[in-house]
């Protein structure tokens, strides 16, 4: 939700700017901008839409020697998606790149505006420039300036300001959104996540909220408050590579291939012989622990759903699912026996990382499932499992999930471990098909090809319901997802069950019905309720082991006799039929419109 990026030193800014961009475009893509300082003059660059048409209208722009610039990839939250909104935002002498929302930017716009201030776009960003010109005039000091325009803002924000009087330096200031700092043998760099700093440089401060100050060519000042605080860098992870293509048409595509290969590394050393070993997690995490509590938004909520199953059935424990933003405004009744768990690709989710901080405070032991080391839900969380998924690009979350499912169900067998919930024949087969798991999620290239056929034939209609029972219903609001972000066609995902108590009035043969039928669970309810829906005439694409005579069409899965095996082959199934419907609707499928990969803002 928004990228930032920032650059002092003698190479070359703009190209250090917009690779820079391009590694965090995925953040938001409604417009994009830089500004570059050399002997202290700022000139400022925008174009609404992707990247791309910045880098085509600046393609004449030159830098040479010392400099500074910082450059912004938006996500819109206030104003329309223009280039006035776009940002640098300016005033007189000085320009501003921010991602966050300022809460009281209302209050403060209309007291600039009182006392003179002209603004020029609708944003919320707008203020803290304004602001910052107002107190360095007052002032005649800029750090002093810097520091009073922080102390206003109330929301949260990862800020980078530039000034004409003071060439030489960049501020920042960070509470609530990502913001690193790079250190280089070629200068400073900022960076809203460290994918943008991959070859740049191999170590970054990592900075906590409350931080603010500025770099210069001698000197990195940091306070939190009025308090200095000194820098500490951490290595940059040497596994962190920069994403491409490889020859998919899209990231989304390639992400779903490469899940067999992913879910290999989330169980790496996490499997002994028999048993479930997760060394992450220290023994006393669990000392106490009744019941779970977990907190997620989208893909991730769907992954915590799926999950209270495998903890029920398994582990024979309490496991209740909360949406980080509906939990944070509730006032929920927490017990101390509840261990919190969050889950989190990005690891920077506004509304799943207050709900963490909220858990904290009362009292609650924390535990992160996140692919993101270093990420603020890691850095906040008492203890943390990595998902290893490797960086994903595409918006639409795939094998962030397959790895967030593969890292729950191991917690749910070493939980079952302790509590001896299940005896050593049962937990030997949960690990076998554990082991199993990355085989299945092998895409053949039949059924890629039988998906791209079928998807002609899905690209209308009035809505998709995605239905199934138990572990397949969390399974189906995540195909609903997957469909509505990329094709922007309707789909709801539902409990197959629950259809005869309103939804059938939809039924018609323009309503399209997902139907996951697996062989292991629940076999002869499923088949009943899809009956239901075909005699109604909707239209219906049946996934499952066992072909479907009645169903319009029908997609195989394999027979196996493990619910977590079908339940990865099924969500293939449907990324697949996703990707091939977006794609024929002639959609960005990685950058779909209004969206954006993490999502910093509330
Ligand atoms: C998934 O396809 C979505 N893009 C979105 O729902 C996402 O899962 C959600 O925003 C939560 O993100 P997180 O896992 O990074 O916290």
């Amino acid at each position: 939700m928004c990228g930032i990026v920032g650059y002092m030193g003698e190479s070359k800014i703009k190209r250090i700017l917009l690779d820079g961009l391009k590694e965090l475009e995925y953040r938001g893509y409604d417009s994009a901008g830089f500004a570059l300082m050399q002997n202290g003059r700022i000139e400022a660059y925008k174009a609404v839409g992707k990247l791309d048409n910045l880098i085509h209208k600046t393609e004449a722009v030159q830098s040479s020697g010392f400099g500074v610039g910082i450059a912004h990839t938006r996500w819109a939250t206030h104003g329309k998606p223009t280039e006035l909104n776009a940002h640098p935002h300016q005033g007189r002498f000085s320009h501003v790149v921010h991602n966050g929302i300022i809460e009281n930017y209302t209050e403060l716009k209309k007291k600039l505006q009182s006392e003179g201030a002209r603004f020029l776009s609708q944003t919320d960003t707008e203020v803290i420039v304004h602001l910052y010109e107002q107190l360095a005039e007052r002032h005649k000091d800029s750090a002093k300036a810097f520091e009073e325009t922080v102390k206003q803002l109330e929301g949260a924000y990862a800020i980078l300001l530039i000034d004409e009087r003071c060439e030489d330096r960049i501020f920042f200031a960070k509470k609530g959104s990502p913001l690193q700092i790079g250190l280089g043998e070629s200068g400073r760099f900022f960076a809203s996540s460290d994918a943008a700093l991959v070859g740049l440089c191999h170590e970054a401060i990592y900075l906590e909220d409350g931080c603010w100050g500025w770099v210069s060519p001698e000197s990195l000042n940091l306070f939190e408050g009025e308090s200095p605080v000194s820098p500490v860098a951490k290595a940059i992870p040497p596994t962190l590579h920069s994403a491409q293509k490889e020859g998919f048409r899209f990231f989304m595509e390639k992400e779903i291939y490469e899940q067999a290969q992913v879910l290999g590394d989330t169980l790496m050393g996490r499997l002994q012989e028999d048993r479930v070993h997760l060394e992450e997690i220290d023994r006393t995490l669990l000392d106490g622990v009744e019941a779970l509590r977990l907190c997620a938004c989208g893909t991730s909520y769907h992954a915590a759903l799926a999950s209270t199953y495998l903890f029920e059935r398994l582990s024979r424990m309490e496991a209740r699912v909360e949406i980080a933003s509906e939990f944070r405004y509730r006032d929920p009744v927490l017990k101390s026996s509840e261990l919190f768990v969050v889950i989190s690709q990005s690891g920077e989710t506004a509304d799943t990382l207050e709900a963490l901080k909220m858990a904290k405070r009362a009292g609650l032991k924390t535990l992160a499932i996140c692919n993101v080391d270093n990420s603020s839900i890691v850095r906040e969380a008492d203890a943390t499992l990595l998902t290893r998924a490797g960086i994903e690009k595409g918006v639409a979350s795939t094998k962030a999930f397959a790895t967030q499912m593969m890292v729950l169900w191991l917690l749910s067998l070493l939980i079952a471990q302790r509590h001896k919930t299940l005896d050593p024949a049962l937990l030997a087969q949960e690990i076998a098909a554990m082991r199993h798991a990355p085989q299945v999620l092998q895409v053949p290239e039949k059924l890629h090809d039988r998906i791209h056929r079928l998807s002609k034939r899905y690209l209308h209609g009035h809505g998709f319901f995605f239905i199934g029972r138990d572990l397949f219903y969390p399974l189906a609001l995540e195909g609903a997802l997957k469909l509505k972000e990329i094709s922007y066609l309707h789909a709801e995902g539902y409990p197959a069950g629950e259809m005869k108590h309103g939804p059938i009035a939809l039924a018609d043969s323009e309503l399209f019905t997902i139907a996951l039928l697996p062989g292991t669970l629940l076999k002869e309810k499923m088949r009943s309720n899809v009956e239901e829906l075909i005699a109604r005439d909707s239209t219906t694409l049946a996934i499952g082991p066992e072909c479907f005579d009645l169903a319009d069409d029908y997609l195989p899965t394999q027979p196996t006799d493990h619910p977590m095996l079908e339940f990865y082959e099924m969500m293939v199934v449907m990324q697949l039929l996703a990707l091939e419907i977006s794609i024929r609707l002639g959609n960005d499928v990685d950058m779909p419109r209004n969206l954006a990969k993490s999502v910093t803002v509330e």
